[in-house]
């Protein structure tokens, strides 16, 4: 790798960092997170490589999702249960829909740190510096609090180490409660046609699971589920801390994939550099200002050698735009003769403020985005090889519609998010029988 060092990022344009009062403060902190243990391991990154290698083909199909920003305080027993249990819900449909091994990537144990697009926001008349994420600054809307404090570094490792850690003692234990009806929630599906759809197809499913353990064949169907972590990779003096050699390679070793966020994918800047040199799986998310022929260059500084899973696309146009955007950036990659996934991620291009200032999406026009998207792939004869969500196992209300047909009035009722509007449990599990309706159709 030409000219690449963990550190090498430095000598590039770089946005998006907080800017801290004791530098020193922060060199510590960071060298105390370099010293401790790696949060996942090199073999399962090399796994998780090859999985997407089969995405890429339409040989498997990655469902990607969780909290727009984590908070520390979600590092705790229920939120950890909802997102795995809404995760692992979510894939069975899907590997029912799709009849394809569905790879599950979660936003979690790291995904902490924000983007934001101005420096500081104005809260009651009040200039504050933003907040941007519990890995640098409180959310509390104080100059005090939103001053970005080095210690959430060390803080941060140790949040995600924990999520992670319930997380696989969950998958290890056989988080096997998704085996009785009762768990499924489908009360929520008002209208009652797609509820007796929504529970026949449980009950089929359930069924076949049931037939397959009876044959005393060792299945590990639910028990033994693959889950890896994954977050932006935002913060590179963080990034820099958790990368390690192994063999010939640089691994980070603080997640299992991470992404280039719509704002840092800039192919000078120091995102890209960083990118370039690791070994692990990335996404790029790409924006409606991407184009064809910058992110054919983008592909080529970042994965010279177009090793297959190596590069994950996430698409994030806006309802009603992917029909004119997409297609050219299909095209440029097919004559580029390079190999990535596509993934939707139907979320970011949709957020809409309502007339009382409410950050919020609604699941029609996130549908839509899927469908259109859905629709480009197979026209030009490509292959949608995975979709990414912001989403929480919980009952929050932050997006309007779905099967509990939310209005804007009822946002104030569970509103939790710090940062962008995430699907509830009931329009998650929607999400994923729509979405396996359409991958079954695709199956023919
Ligand atoms: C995100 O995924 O939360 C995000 C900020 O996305 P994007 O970079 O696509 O705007
Ligand atoms: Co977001």
């Amino acid at each position: 790798m030409s000219g690449w060092r963990p550190d090498s990022w430095r000598e590039h344009p770089i946005q998006q960092q907080p800017r801290y009062r004791d530098p020193e403060a922060v060199r510590r902190a960071l060298a105390r997170v370099a010293a401790l243990p790696p949060l996942v391991a090199h073999g399962e990154v090399d796994t998780l490589r090859a999985h997407l290698a089969r995405a890429a083909q339409g040989e498997a199909f990655v469902l990607h999702g969780g909290d727009c920003a984590e908070r520390f305080l979600d590092c705790a027993r229920g939120p950890i249960e909802s997102k795995l249990k809404i995760l692992l819900q979510m894939s069975l449909v899907l590997t029912w829909g799709a009849r394809l091994p569905i790879i599950r990537v979660a936003r979690m144990a790291g995904q902490y740190a924000k983007p934001r697009s101005s420096d500081t926001e104005v809260i009651d008349g009040v200039e504050l510096p933003s907040y941007r994420g519990d890995h640098v600054n409180d959310s509390a809307p104080t100059p005090e609090a939103r001053e970005p404090d080095p210690e959430r570094l060390v803080s941060a490792y140790f949040h995600s180490a924990a999520t992670l850690n319930y997380a696989r003692a969950l998958l290890d234990g056989g988080f096997a409660d998704l085996h009785k009806p009762h768990h499924w929630q489908l009360a929520f599906v008002r209208k009652a046609s797609s509820r007796a759809e929504y529970e026949a197809v449980v009950a089929r499913l359930l069924d076949a699971v049931e037939f397959v353990e009876s044959t005393g064949v060792e299945t590990h169907a639910f028990d033994t589920v693959e889950l890896f972590s994954s977050h932006e990779g935002l913060l590179l003096p963080w990034e820099q801390a958790h990368t390690a050699r192994v063999g010939a390679g640089w691994y980070n070793l603080g997640a299992h994939m991470l992404w280039i966020g719509d704002r840092t994918r800039a192919i000078d800047g120091a995102h890209v550099e960083y990118f370039r040199g690791i070994e692990n799986p990335i996404g790029v998310k790409i924006g409606p200002s991407t184009e064809a022929a910058e992110l054919v260059r983008l592909l080529a500084v970042l994965e010279p050698a177009d090793r297959p899973g190596r590069i994950t696309l996430i698409t994030r146009l806006g309802a009603g735009r992917v029909g004119a955007l997409l297609p050219p950036l299909i095209e440029a990659v097919r004559a580029s003769g390079r190999t990535v996934v596509w993934s939707c991620d139907p979320m970011h291009g949709n957020s809409i403020k309502t007339a009382g200032g409410v950050k919020t999406r609604e699941v029609a026009r996130i549908l839509d985005e899927l469908r259109e998207t859905f629709d480009v792939h197979d026209r030009l004869g490509s292959v949608l090889g995975g979709v990414h969500f912001e989403l929480t196992g919980e009952d929050v209300t932050e997006c309007t519609g779905g099967p509990q047909e939310l209005s804007e009035a009822d946002l104030q009722h569970a509103y939790e998010t710090l940062c962008d509007p995430r699907l509830n449990y009931a329009q998650s599990l929607e999400m994923a029988f729509l979405l396996a309706q359409r991958l079954a159709r695709r199956r023919g």
